[in-house]
């Protein structure tokens, strides 16, 4: 037989081991809520944020001689159907082309080029 004081001590550390269990969880599990409402600015854009910010790009930079809808303008190719790759594409807006396009390397950084790729193949 345990005594009944013994009993009270074990209801009771258990009551409180519950308690604490659930005050940790809990506080974890709100915590974690905390951090993913406050999104850091550095996270990755998604790719509707990537085409937009390009397309801000584009309009500042490129449709004068591309054209407004990068179907071509009186002297740039459209860009419309391009039939390099994206990667060629950031080569081409890094280096410009001797004669025909500046370059725009010190303008944007990789992300921006990304972000004009990412435009210009939603336009298709
Ligand atoms: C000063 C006018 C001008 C500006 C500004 C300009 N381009 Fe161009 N771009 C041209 C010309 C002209 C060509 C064609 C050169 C050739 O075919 O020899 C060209 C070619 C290109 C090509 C290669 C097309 C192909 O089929 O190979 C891409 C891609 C391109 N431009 C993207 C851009 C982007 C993106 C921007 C803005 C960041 C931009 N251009 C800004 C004039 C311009």
């Amino acid at each position: 037989m345990i005594p009944s004081e013994v009993k009270g001590v074990m209801v009771g550390v258990i009551t409180s081991a519950i308690v604490l269990a659930a005050a940790f969880t809990g506080g974890t599990v709100y915590r974690s809520q905390y951090i993913t409402s406050k999104q850091p600015a550095s996270k990755p854009l998604s790719p509707e944020n990537l085409a937009a910010k390009g397309r801000g790009f584009f309009f500042q930079s490129c449709a004068h001689c591309h054209g407004q809808d990068a179907d071509g303008g009186e002297d740039a190719p459209s860009l419309l159907k391009l039939q390099i790759s994206g990667a060629h594409i950031a080569l081409v807006v890094q280096s410009g082309i001797k004669d025909e396009m500046p370059s725009f390397a010190k303008k944007y950084n990789e992300q921006d080029v990304s972000a004009i790729i990412a435009y210009l193949k939603t336009l298709h």
